[in-house]
């Protein structure tokens, strides 16, 4: 019983930390959006994805977050280069900064 625990709660572990999703060729950053943080967060269609804070309105920032993730927030280690750009810009573009 214990075993069979264990096997059903140690897959959902190892997905929370990392995605081995990879973008597909020439995918633009909305297609990215859509299929790798959409599940998660807000789709752009009809409100901001995110309110971001004014220091955190940077490609960087969004960069550092989809590499490395975060407690509650897997790491995407395949999305890299021009790719990690798209994904980081979109993003931007479809977010507001936040009022103090
Ligand atoms: C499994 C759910 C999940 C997926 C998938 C996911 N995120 Fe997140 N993300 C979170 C959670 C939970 C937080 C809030 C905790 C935190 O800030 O680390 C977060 C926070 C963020 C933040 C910080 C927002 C702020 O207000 O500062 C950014 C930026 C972000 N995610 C971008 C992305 C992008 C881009 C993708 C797709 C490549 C993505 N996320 C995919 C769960 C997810």
């Amino acid at each position: 019983m214990i075993k069979a625990v264990r096997l059903l709660v140690l897959p959902f572990f190892i997905s929370a930390c990392s995605r081995d999703y990879q973008p597909a060729d020439h995918a633009n950053g909305e297609q990215i959006y859509l299929e790798a943080c959409s599940q998660c967060h807000r789709t752009a269609a009809n409100a901001s994805i995110f309110q971001l804070h004014a220091k955190n309105t940077n490609a960087n920032y969004i960069s550092e977050k989809v590499l490395h993730g975060s407690a509650f927030m897997p790491s995407f280690p395949n999305i890299t280069g021009n790719n990690l750009v798209l994904i980081s810009d979109y993003v931007l573009e479809h977010s507001e900064i936040a009022d103090e």
